[in-house]
């Protein structure tokens, strides 16, 4: 059996059962999410750091705007007065979903991934300005992540397109897979997905930062899908985390799930935004050069490299022009660990700072080295070239290994000569 003997089934379309993930900021790029959907599957963008990524690809300048316009306020602890402007922000969005859905050349979708957990100040108004600016963009799906989404339904009931776009959930347990449905089923929209990331995924996750070996994908999804059946509802489910073969997502669908999320195969691929010299690092892990930690100031556990730049971090917080994790009165923990660094510090001394990092500026900088827990794998996908570096991969090989593989064969991509930076 392969991927490609089963489809996913989203309302009257059908899709090759296959999602790439969103990966903020800019990693799954809108070229990758293209690829994605031009090959009949589904790829993310990421709404995170939307004003930042027009900034680069559009050379807008949402962020220098914000920066002087709070510039008064850059050495106080406080934050309290820093917020976005949600008409530039709903203009940002707009800008980055048109200019990614209007590529569109397959029979796939592109879906947004949209994190509640970016608080950006103004958690409520700014959620709601992303949501429904991305449905007016025409985004064909909204996939809810990083936080139990209770309300983020309420925030766009009223939009037109509540019940014509595709709505999804990310959630690592049965518990808060029930809290989000409570609501959903009060407001007669039950989600069009669910994504269950267990605790092998990239990004942050939705275990405790030690218990998360203790959590296993396939024993969340079946209940999942004993819950659902015993409940009498047919939502599709998609497992992710940790599947790097055809054969693992294989495993996944013939107990019953929709179709697999991945992202980390798809990190070192041409089209990933990361810089060309940390796709490198990506392929030349080490199983123990991966570490999950405790550092976002999101307070969620996150894995990453151990010689990501941003775990040796001192920077001053640079809230006036970013800001993306600022809660509702204006405070991020890393400001905390920054401030009481400063007083603790002995003059001449460098400034460490260990408990907490600047995650708004070491993403926009490519400086968090995120990863599933797979990333030492990713040496078993690509050719080794003469002078030592690894060839990209194109998504297309990607997506089609996962599609065609058998009994956990790698297709790696035809040899290149050329170093393709
Ligand atoms: C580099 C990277 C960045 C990620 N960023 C996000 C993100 O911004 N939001 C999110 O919900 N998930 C994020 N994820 C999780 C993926 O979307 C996906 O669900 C998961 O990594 C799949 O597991 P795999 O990487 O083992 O294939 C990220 C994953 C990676 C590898």
């Amino acid at each position: 059996m392969k991927v490609d003997n089963f489809r996913l089934q989203l309302g009257k379309k059908e899709y090759i059962p296959i999602v790439v993930g969103g990966m903020g900021v800019n990693i799954s790029t809108t070229e990758l999410a293209l690829a994605a959907e031009r090959l009949g599957g589904i790829g993310h963008i990421s709404d995170a750091e939307v004003c930042h990524v027009c900034d680069q690809l559009f050379s807008t300048s949402y962020t220098t705007r914000k920066r002087k316009k709070y510039s008064y306020n850059a050495g106080n602890r406080d934050k309290f007065d820093v917020h976005f402007d949600l008409g530039e922000l709903a203009e940002a969005q707009k800008m980055y979903v048109e200019h990614t859905v209007s590529q569109k050349s397959g029979n796939g979708a592109i879906f947004m991934n949209c994190m509640e957990k970016l608080t950006m100040r103004d958690s409520s108004e700014t959620l709601q300005t992303r949501l429904s600016a991305a449905m007016d963009a025409g985004i064909d799906g909204l996939t809810l992540a990083a936080g139990l989404n209770l309300r983020t339904l309420d925030l766009i009931k009223d939009h037109p397109r509540f019940h014509d776009v595709k709505i999804g959930i990310i959630i690592s347990s049965l518990r808060a897979l029930n809290i989000f449905l409570k609501r959903a089923i009060k407001l007669r929209r039950i989600p069009d997905y669910i994504i269950v990331e267990g605790p092998l995924a990239g990004g942050h996750l939705g275990f405790g930062p030690e218990d998360w070996k203790s959590y296993n994908l396939y024993t969340i999804v079946k209940e999942v899908l004993d819950f659902l059946k015993s409940e009498d509802l047919t939502i599709p489910v998609i497992p992710a985390g940790g599947i790097f073969t055809g054969t693992d997502a294989v495993k996944f669908l013939e107990t019953g799930a929709s179709a697999v999320q991945v992202a980390t195969r798809f990190t070192i691929t041409k089209e990933s935004g990361l810089p060309y010299d940390v796709k490198q690092r990506y392929i030349n892990t080490e199983k123990g050069d991966i570490v999950v930690n405790t550092v976002s100031p999101t307070g969620y556990p996150m894995r990453m490299l151990r010689s990501s730049p941003v775990l040796n971090y001192a920077i001053k917080p640079n809230c006036e022009g970013f800001g993306y994790l600022l809660d509702n009165k204006g405070r991020c923990g890393y400001i905390e660990s920054f401030y009481r660094a400063l007083e603790a510090g002995k003059k001449g001394r460098r400034m460490e700072i260990t408990d907490q990092t600047c995650l708004c500026t070491g993403m926009a900088k490519y400086d968090c080295w995120t990863c599933g827990d797979t990333a030492w794998r990713l040496k078993e996908t690509t050719n080794k070239m003469a002078e030592g570096s690894w060839q990209l991969p194109a998504a297309e090989d990607i997506f089609l290994d996962y599609r065609f593989s058998e009994d956990h064969h790698i297709q790696k991509p035809s040899p290149e000569e050329r170093v393709n930076s």
